[in-house]
């Protein structure tokens, strides 16, 4: 049986997101962000209108967290927490210009009834930096998440965390350089990753994906999966023919807006998951 044959379904999701009203570009804490490059904000907002609508299409559950004037980035709302078995992470951010959405986006989730919620003592930029596999907590670290905030992932939800090396500054977050795509299946730039944590990802993943750096240039790894859908920046062209190859349906976006902030489509999408799995 050819890889492209295998049969994918695709499972409900349920996402946080936040209209990107205040979004702008006011100050530059990752290589991506010029503040001297305008922002259409008009254009931001349609762009995320339009991955929202397409989410819904996908039958999936969205729900919305207030925007806060004077938190451009708070758009990213992947940042904002880890969601696991219904218990919540919070985040708590390396730069002081985005530490108010670690308590926003907590807050958020306390005001619903979530009962176990941990508000970190260690630095974690929430789903920017932890991605979530069947077996596995992948956790990156190298510019933002730490350690020792790795640890308190690990202890809070109970599972193996496996941290990863970050070493390519435009590669700042885990979500710029790795896509979980369905149970223990990724796609990855290795170039991202220090070599010891590269031979990591080959060891527990050998069938993964390995995506150009062209690709992984245009956002084509901050991609959302619902194990057959896979929505990510439509510029990334041949990490689409790849996604094809093993029976996914890649679906680009235009995020160009969002891009200038240094995100695109997972940056965007904070996972709830609700059930313990
Ligand atoms: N400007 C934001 C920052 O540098 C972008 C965050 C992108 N989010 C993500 N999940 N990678 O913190």
């Amino acid at each position: 049986m050819s890889q492209s044959t295998q049969v994918r379904t695709p499972s409900p999701r349920r996402y946080l997101m936040c209209r990107p009203t205040y979004f702008d570009v006011t100050y530059s804490i990752n290589p991506w962000m010029d503040p001297a490059k305008p922002v259409d904000s008009g254009l931001a907002v349609a762009q995320w209108e339009r991955l929202r609508a397409l989410y819904e299409e996908l039958g999936y559950q969205i729900d919305l967290i207030d925007p806060l004037p004077g938190l451009p980035d708070m758009v990213y709302a992947a940042n904002g927490a880890t969601v696991v078995d219904g218990k919540v992470l919070g985040a708590r951010f390396r730069n002081e210009e985005r530490a108010a959405e670690g308590p926003a986006y907590l807050e958020w989730f306390r005001e619903r009834g979530y009962q176990v919620t941990h508000n970190p003592v260690h630095v974690n930029e929430g789903e920017g930096d932890f991605l979530t596999t069947t077996s596995w907590l992948l956790a990156g670290k190298g510019f933002r998440s730490v350690p020792d905030g790795h640890a308190e992932a690990q202890e809070l939800f109970g599972r193996p965390v496996v941290g990863l090396e970050l070493v390519d500054p435009r590669f700042y977050h885990l979500d710029t350089a790795l896509t979980v795509l369905d149970g223990d299946e990724i796609m990855y730039y290795p170039e991202a990753f220090s070599p010891g944590s590269r031979a990591v990802l080959q060891r527990l993943f050998p069938d993964a994906i390995l995506v150009s750096e062209a690709d992984a240039e245009v956002f084509g790894l901050n991609a959302v999966s619902d194990g057959f859908h896979v929505v990510l920046p439509e510029a990334a062209t041949g990490v689409m023919e790849q996604l094809r190859e093993r029976g996914f349906q890649p679906i680009g976006m235009d995020l160009s807006e969002l891009l200038k902030g240094g995100g695109s489509v997972k940056c965007c999408t904070l996972e709830i998951r609700d059930r313990a799995a």
